[in-house]
């Protein structure tokens, strides 16, 4: 065997949390984890009522759980049956009904530092206020609600109305185009759209009403425009146009909660896939409430109001999530789960590198954040401007760190766990620990999860999984892998409250994309890999997703996007590795004429899907090629274009209709260069 070098020996070593956290953990020791964990999906009922204690349901539900028929159009079933509740009154009224009125709840802070700290009585009368104008403008249970803003804090309380009334919220992240908007308004028939006049970004204003010129006016479903003005920017007026934050001050702080069912959507939020126009995936009420309160309590140990009695909290902790609102990560771990907890919630509005490449950790010292939850790809980014940036900020109240989104590789998972979490070195690594989440959009919180006091880490694994989860690993024809260190598709068999229930007005979607590959299984679309000790390692998609920043593209809009440019026949995108955003967007791209191919025209197709599908989606590599390699059903090889692109060996091409076309790849990519990010 040959020797490994000194990084290698350091990579495969545990890394274990300071041992002072297991003494306050929920769960102390490995041992009681994995008895838990045995417990949870032997008596997946028990445990999951159990859990649902950790709510408040205005009507008790009368079974855990009603498993599906049978038929493999189902897998989730239902969850918490004829329970009644309401999850802005687990978030909020709970906590003021239970004298904790005047606690934190909510800390906003604006990019020109402008603070403000709800309680959960000043939230709830906020979200009181924007609930009855919602409800003045017509909005009714079951309504939707598409709301494109920026990470404002009129966002958080918005969508907690919305979930008052029991209206179904449907978030856009703001990095999209008004046409993703549009689609998504149009898929669920959304009755009201709530976007800011402008964007504050980096010092400036950036247009965001105004994009919507021309493209709302086709929104047959709106019934209003609700504007939160925020620069007080010149905009376009339309005729549907309602000044939202005028609205809302007209209005009473009081609003009865709606009694929702356990199984009602409490939001919609689509998803890239495969194929076709992005997913809206529909969470419930109840299920995704207890799912994830359940894993955020017993994965960091932080304080919350649930754990108390009536007393007075001596310190609180306070966590802090710096993803966007727009994403799963946003409604679960800024929102839904830190206040139906009772917890203290950090929410930024502004990027981590403006005014300054410090900003998170001059966040984390003004507020004594304790818990820290970001993405890989931020940390790359920070890591790159230098150590001083975080040195500076006093960061001694932290207890723990966090990832979700990507694989935590380990150069940013070593800078992370050196620099922001000081653990010490030697023999037996001893520091701050670093959460690595792994989950989905669909899976409404963590699936694969360290218990941060616990669990002995390894640099780039999600280690084991969370209560509830049973994890499979398949290979081809659908038998099980147990076989240690080999790639397989990552599954799991056993029901969860917290899985999304449906792909809304397309059920047949939902089937197919994660019910049919292997039946009775639910599919996550990625590989992943256990190894000799059980410790599990998330390997990449198997399907044509691509990861941009953590953010998740589907191959098939990037290039309807390239493809409406007048001058292109076709494209195909692939994931190139990037430094900082993990992968970026490779596009080959056929032109209607080849000798029109051109820097000038590469600009061009850029800008192009940058105002199609907005800023999130940027094709920043361009290929220009006679055609693309095919299987003979038409099936783009983007095996081979992978390949192509990082001028790797291209293996068989035995399956193309087209091989020839390979030849010519390889040589235009030859001339391209190097090329590096
Ligand atoms: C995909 C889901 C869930 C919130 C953010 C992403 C990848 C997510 C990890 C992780 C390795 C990860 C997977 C997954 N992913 N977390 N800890 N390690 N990969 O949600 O946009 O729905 O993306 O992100 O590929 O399937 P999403």
């Amino acid at each position: 065997m040959s020797e490994l070098t000194a990084t290698e020996k350091e990579k495969a070593k545990k890394y274990y949390p300071l041992p002072k956290l297991a003494e306050k953990a929920r769960i102390k020791s490995m041992d009681a984890y994995f008895k838990k964990w045995k417990y949870s999906v032997e008596h997946m009922e028990e445990f999951w009522a159990d859990e649902a204690k950790k709510l408040d349901f205005f009507t008790p539900y009368e079974k855990v759980w009603q498993p599906p028929t049978g038929r493999n159009d189902e897998f989730v079933g239902k969850w918490f049956v004829g329970g009644k509740l309401n999850a802005t009154y687990n978030c909020l009224d709970r906590w003021v009904e239970k004298g904790y009125g005047d606690e934190v709840a909510l800390i906003w802070m604006g990019e020109d530092d402008t603070v403000k700290k709800f309680t959960y009585k000043s939230l709830m009368e906020e979200v009181n206020k924007a609930a009855n104008a919602l409800k003045s403008l017509g909005v009714k249970k079951g309504d939707r609600v598409c709301l494109w803003l920026p990470m404002v804090d009129s966002l958080a309380i918005i969508m907690l109305a919305c979930a008052r009334i029991g209206a179904i919220h449907s978030i856009v992240f703001g990095g999209f185009s008004a046409e993703s908007v549009k689609d998504r308004i149009d898929d669920s028939a959304c009755k009201i759209l709530v976007v800011a006049d402008e964007v504050r970004r980096a010092g400036k204003p950036r247009p965001m009403k105004n994009s919507l010129k021309g493209v709302i006016e086709t929104c047959d479903s709106i019934e209003y425009v609700a504007i939160i003005k925020l620069t007080g920017g010149e905009v376009y007026q339309y005729e549907k146009d309602v000044d939202f934050l005028a609205l809302m001050e007209q209005q009473s702080t009081e609003c009865k909660s709606e009694p929702m069912d356990a199984e009602d959507p409490l939001f919609i939020l689509y998803t890239s896939g495969t194929t076709g126009k992005p997913k809206g995936v529909v969470h419930t009420t109840a299920g995704y409430l207890v799912y994830g309160i359940s894993s955020n309590y017993y994965v960091w140990d932080y304080s919350c109001l649930l754990d108390l009695k009536g007393d007075t909290p001596a310190t609180r902790d306070v966590w802090y999530c710096t993803a966007d609102i727009g994403w799963i990560t946003g409604h679960t771990e800024i929102i839904y789960s830190p206040l139906a907890l009772g917890a203290i919630s950090v929410m930024y509005e502004g990027i981590p590198t403006w005014p300054h490449g410090g900003r998170f950790w001059e966040i984390c010292e003004k507020f004594g954040v304790t818990h820290f939850y970001t993405a890989p790809t931020a940390i790359r980014a920070l890591k790159k401007l230098g150590d001083e940036n975080v040195t500076k900020w006093d960061l001694s109240k932290l207890k723990m760190l966090g990832t979700v989104g990507e694989v935590c590789n380990w150069p940013e998972w070593k800078w992370y766990w050196d620099v922001v979490g000081k653990g010490t070195s030697g023999d037996k690594p001893v520091g701050r620990p670093i959460v690595d989440s792994y989950w989905q959009t669909e899976t409404g919180s963590y699936m694969m999860v360290n218990l941060g006091a616990i669990t002995p880490m390894k640099p780039g694994s999600c280690t084991f999984p969370f209560f509830g989860i049973h994890p499979i690993l398949l290979d081809e024809d659908g038998n099980k892998v147990t076989k240690p260190n080999t790639q397989a598709y990552f599954t799991y068999d056993l029901s969860w409250p917290g899985l999304m229930r449906t792909v809304w007005n397309d059920h047949p979607r939902f089937v197919n994309t994660y019910l049919t590959r292997f039946p009775g299984y639910y599919v996550t679309g990625d590989y992943a890999l256990i190894d000799d000790e059980g410790y599990y390692f998330i390997l990449g998609r198997s399907d044509d997703v691509i990861k941009v920043s953590g953010h998740r593209l589907g191959s098939a809009e990037v290039e309807a996007a390239i493809n409406s440019h007048p001058k292109v026949v076709e494209s195909a995108v692939i994931p190139y590795p990037h430094s900082v955003k993990g992968s970026t967007i490779f596009a080959y791209i056929t032109l209607m004429n080849d000798d029109e191919a051109s820097e000038e025209l590469k600009k061009d197709i850029q800008n192009h899907v940058r105002s199609v599908a907005g800023p999130a989606v940027y094709p920043e590599v361009i290929m220009f090629a006679g055609a693309v390699p095919k299987t003979r059903s038409g099936k783009i090889m983007r095996r081979i274009l992978k390949a192509v692109a990082e001028q790797k060996d291209i293996g068989n091409t035995m399956t193309l209709a087209n091989p020839e076309v390979v030849e010519e790849l390889i040589a235009r990519r030859k001339m391209m260069g190097e090329i590096k990010f």
